[in-house]
């Protein structure tokens, strides 16, 4: 009997449904050459979910979620569903609430340079020879999910005296959530180049200093053989510009990975190249890094590369299937090599037939891996 993997797809917002139609392409393309089967279930996250139901995240989701051998999620949010209004539902909640929910503590988001797209990032090529990182960011605990809220009618808190608002959220972590990740960051460097910048603000934080003597401590007794390095945030988000060659694995903070994850994906020219694995316990989560870039919804224009990226991270993580996802990984990079861009990859050197919309992509990659 062959394999048969169910995988819970979360089309979202935006332009979500459109990279996940071409999700779906890819993997049909790898299941009829590797003989094994996909089944999709789909179910409502972010904004769509709060139209259809009034919660940004369904039972139903949660439900077909944990059923699921792993969950691909596109994208959630937009102007649409924006409020400051702490009453009201937010699609952010959805994807927050998920992540909690499933456990997914461990989120790697790998910064790959595909030598023809050197010339596509704002720095210049020299800057970016030997990039090759991969930020373990934490995600169910720190700034995200500390102890937050809004108070009203203050005395004094508002403007020129007078009673008004305070608000306020906390970065709060135990020692086992900072342990788990650094081992995470440490096992991974021991599979890569050996090295663990953990990133933290310990000059002024409380829980950065905690942070630190954990991931020492668990330098020193498991991981003598990695090299540590500690780094203060702000002088990362520097480092990121001035020497990315420097980073093989990165460790940090859930805010503080989300910021500088978002950086990191311009060295790699665009926030559309930039795939991530969310993995706990249970069941695993794959998600681009980027939005659900609202700005071009609906015109089928969007980057795929972000979600067949994050689609090759599941058949490794999940699926153990690498052989699969060495030849996704070849497909797209073949593409890529042969000029083929998305408009957000492209340059003044591309020429205009080369520029191809978000469906031609997905069938290019689809092709390739049909052919192979
Ligand atoms: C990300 C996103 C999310 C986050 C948003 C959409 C809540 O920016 O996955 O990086 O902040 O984690
Ligand atoms: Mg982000």
């Amino acid at each position: 009997m062959s394999t048969t993997y169910r995988i819970c797809l979360l089309p979202g917002d935006g332009i979500g449904p459109e990279i996940t139609a071409e999700a779906v392409k890819v993997l049909g393309a790898i299941g009829a050459r590797e003989g094994v089967g996909f089944e999709f279930a789909e179910a409502l996250l972010g904004g769509i979910a709060i139209d259809e139901t009034g919660t940004a995240l369904p039972d139903a989701t949660l439900e077909a979620a944990h059923a699921a051998d792993a969950v691909l999620l596109a994208a959630i949010g937009g102007p649409k569903w924006d409020t400051t209004d702490p009453d009201k539902p937010r699609p952010e909640q959805g994807l927050l609430g998920i992540r909690k929910a499933l456990g997914l503590y461990a989120n790697l988001r790998p910064v790959k340079l595909f030598a023809p797209l050197a010339g596509a990032s704002t720095l210049k090529p020299e800057a970016l020879e030997g990039v090759d990182m991969l930020i373990v960011r934490e995600l169910t605990g720190g700034l995200y999910f500390g102890e937050r809220a809004r108070e009203y009618d203050v005395p004094e808190a508002g403007v020129g005296g007078a009673a008004g608002q305070r608000a306020y959220d906390t970065m709060e972590y135990r020692e086992f959530e900072v342990e788990r990740i650094a081992r995470v960051a440490f096992e991974a460097a021991r599979t890569r180049r050996g090295r663990v910048h953990s990133v933290d603000k310990a000059n002024v934080l409380e829980s950065s200093r905690m942070w630190r003597e954990v991931v020492h401590a668990l330098h020193a007794a498991e991981f003598g053989d990695v090299e540590l390095v500690d780094q203060l945030v702000d002088n990362t988000a520097m480092q990121l510009i001035r020497w990315p060659a420097q980073f093989d694995v990165v460790v940090t903070e859930n805010m503080f990975g989300d910021i500088l994850s978002d950086e990191a994906s311009m060295l790699t020219g665009s926030l559309g190249m930039l795939a991530s694995a969310s993995l706990g316990d249970g069941t695993a989560l794959y998600e681009p890094s980027h939005g659900s870039a609202p700005d071009i919804a609906g015109q089928g224009i969007a980057n795929p590369l972000a979600m067949l990226l994050s689609v090759e991270l599941m058949l490794r993580h999940s699926f153990a299937m690498h052989d699969a996802a060495d030849a996704l990984s070849s497909a797209i990079e073949g593409v890529l090599a042969e000029g083929w861009r998305t408009r957000d990859i492209a340059d003044e050197e591309t020429p205009a037939e080369r520029v191809v919309d978000t469906a031609a992509m997905g069938d290019l990659v689809a092709g390739r891996l049909g052919r192979a």
